[in-house]
């Protein structure tokens, strides 16, 4: 077999992301934001796109780093983006990492990190969550010495967990490489380690608009590190060209009206915690605590009559199996109070 049939022999071996199709479906499992008004969505793409001369390449992305800037109180020189926070992490690990690099992650963790990591040859270490769904500082700790690189998605994907920002300011300080801390979710989180990113040159946060800002479709990520990587990222390892032109200007119309967003994100956490208590008080599921858009729950030996017979009704939710001790597990995202109630009835219905 020649190298090239070897290559692609071992790249199809390696496990495919699966993407749902949701046409008519209530679409509650990829944790994307659909309180956020659609109109309103539509109204700041037709007046980016008015903006745009999309015969030309996208002028300089300076624009939206600055208004990231602004929003953030962080310097320009310390922000990069990209074209979703998927291609950041890929770019990261394609280019800041070799065949001996060694990762800390937590089991689980944002799947597409560790499909990435197998791409690449990447050996990971994994900490598993403890039995009460939580990550143990002490056991993280005690894996430093055997890794070059941690990455933790804070809100963590999908048990929803987050370490206090006690701990995570200590973990960022005794790790010894650079830290990947994924704040997809940390909109609806209690806070945000951005502003560790002044006291760490090894901390690299990432986040983007796909969650909090409802823009999943747009593609747009952004991260902030020290600014000797984001130099390197954005001169060296980042295409050219990376987001479209009314992606840029749609992004830079979203900071503008930030206020809005604030309604959305309460409404979502209000959500979460009925969601929560309606799924506890059914009495049959363990149900565990989140500070994401999500709510993980373990439907034990129940979970594929359940998942398929939602799926069957046109709700959709994840379904992930076994973690740790509980072998039925099922996230479902937080959708609006007409999506949440929806799939809470038919739950109730289902376990009749
Ligand atoms: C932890 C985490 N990070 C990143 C992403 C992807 O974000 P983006 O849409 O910006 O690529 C997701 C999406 O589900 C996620 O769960």
């Amino acid at each position: 077999m020649n190298w090239l049939d070897q290559r692609i022999l071992k790249l199809s071996k390696l496990d495919v992301y699966e993407k749902s199709s949701c046409q008519g479906q209530l679409k509650m499992n990829s944790n994307e934001n659909f309180v956020i008004d659609k109109q309103y969505q539509l109204n700041i793409i037709d007046k980016a796109s008015k903006n745009c001369d999309v015969r030309a390449y996208p002028e300089n992305h300076s624009t939206l780093i600055n208004s990231l800037s602004k929003h953030h109180k962080i310097l320009s020189n310390k922000i990069g983006i990209g074209n979703g926070s998927d291609q950041i992490i890929d770019l990261l690990l394609a280019h800041l990492t070799s065949k001996r690099t060694k990762i800390l992650i937590s089991d689980p963790t944002f799947s597409f990190f560790e499909a990435r990591c197998k791409l690449y040859s990447l050996r990971t270490i994994k900490v598993p969550f403890s039995d009460t769904m939580i990550l143990n500082l002490d056991q993280l700790i005690s894996k430093f010495d055997d890794a070059d690189m941690l990455y933790l998605d804070s809100p963590n994907n999908p048990t929803g967990f987050q370490f206090s920002k006690t701990d995570l300011d200590k973990i960022i300080n005794c790790f010894d490489g650079p830290v990947i801390v994924d704040e997809a979710y940390g909109d609806f989180s209690e806070y945000s380690a951005l502003d560790l990113s002044k006291k760490y040159r090894n901390l690299i946060v990432i986040k983007t608009f796909s969650k909090a800002f409802g823009f999943a479709g747009l593609r747009l990520g952004y991260f902030i590190a020290n600014q000797d990587i984001v130099n390197i990222f954005m001169k060296s390892i980042q295409y050219p060209y990376p987001i479209n032109s009314i992606a840029l200007e749609a992004g830079k119309l979203l900071l503008q009206n930030i206020k809005r967003l604030s309604n959305v994100i309460n409404l979502i956490k209000n959500e979460r915690k009925k969601m929560i208590i309606n799924l506890r008080k059914l009495n049959v599921f363990e149900v565990f605590n989140s500070q994401a858009n999500f709510v993980l729950f373990d439907a034990k030996d129940d979970y594929l009559r359940i998942y398929t017979a939602l799926a069957e009704q046109g709700i959709l939710i994840k379904k992930l199996g076994r973690i740790g001790q509980y072998q039925g597990c099922l996230r479902v995202t937080i959708g609006t109070k007409d999506m949440n109630s929806k799939f809470l009835l038919a739950i109730r219905d289902l376990l009749r």
